[in-house]
């Protein structure tokens, strides 16, 4: 089992290797880490939940192009490594349906899928998340705010993809309601104190930009 965690790093590491769109290595990495914390938390198979946080990402458009052709590129890739089928099976359903992108609502996760989606979605607040945000904005071109664009809660997929908003308004329009999506009690603990370091620095953000402080 070592073995294949190893290859399958690698193989992530290789396919992420410049990735600029928030997905680096180093995501993958702390998305892991975390999963494999509330795994053990949460009593869940701590073999798929670390599997299927290395590879999570793999199957997103921006990095693969299509939905499809990603989700091909992880079910390869468990072929090539001998996994179990139904190893094989819990994994690629789990990156199948923790993220809502391709428009599809996704099915129920399993307990794992729960655990690796609440890693994700904490590596997306706190400290972290404040700095992936604005990391994001730069590379869009976005301006880290403006008092001019209006905060929108509902933005179709191509207007978030085309950067029209700013590294705040992003807090508002998702960060700040990832806490209520959280599934599991560990995670949950965790995302409590993420979120009230993200008020904070918003607080603090909105008295230097008034010249209050
Ligand atoms: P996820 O993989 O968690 O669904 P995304 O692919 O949407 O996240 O984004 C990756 C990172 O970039 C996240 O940390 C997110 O906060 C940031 N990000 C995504 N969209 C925007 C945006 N419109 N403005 C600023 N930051 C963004
Ligand atoms: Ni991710």
């Amino acid at each position: 089992m070592k073995k294949i965690i190893q290859m399958t790093e690698e193989f992530v590491r290789r396919k992420l290797g410049n990735e600029s769109s928030g997905h680096d290595w180093y995501h993958i990495h702390r998305v892991r880490q975390l999963a494999l914390k509330i795994a053990e938390q949460e009593g869940a198979d701590v073999f798929i939940c670390e599997l299927a946080a290395l590879l999570h990402d793999i199957a997103d458009e921006k990095i693969a192009g299509s939905e499809e052709a990603g989700l091909a590129e992880v079910s390869d890739w468990l072929r090539t490594i001998k996994l179990e089928a139904q190893v094989a099976d819990a994994v690629l359903h789990i990156i199948q349906n923790m993220s809502y992108k391709g428009g599809h609502a996704g099915e129920a996760l399993s307990l794992e899928g729960r655990v690796v989606q609440d890693a994700d979605r904490l590596d997306a607040i706190g400290a972290i998340g404040i700095g992936r945000t604005f990391a994001y904005s730069g590379a869009k071109g976005q301006l880290m705010f403006d008092p001019e664009i209006p905060v929108r809660e509902e933005m179709t997929k191509e207007e978030y993809r085309n950067g029209k908003s700013t590294a705040i308004n992003h807090f508002y329009e998702k960060l700040l309601k990832l806490k209520s999506g959280i599934n599991t009690p560990y995670a949950n603990k965790l995302a409590e104190e993420r979120h009230q370091f993200m008020e904070d620095f918003l607080q603090r953000f909105s008295l230097e930009w008034e010249g209050k402080k």
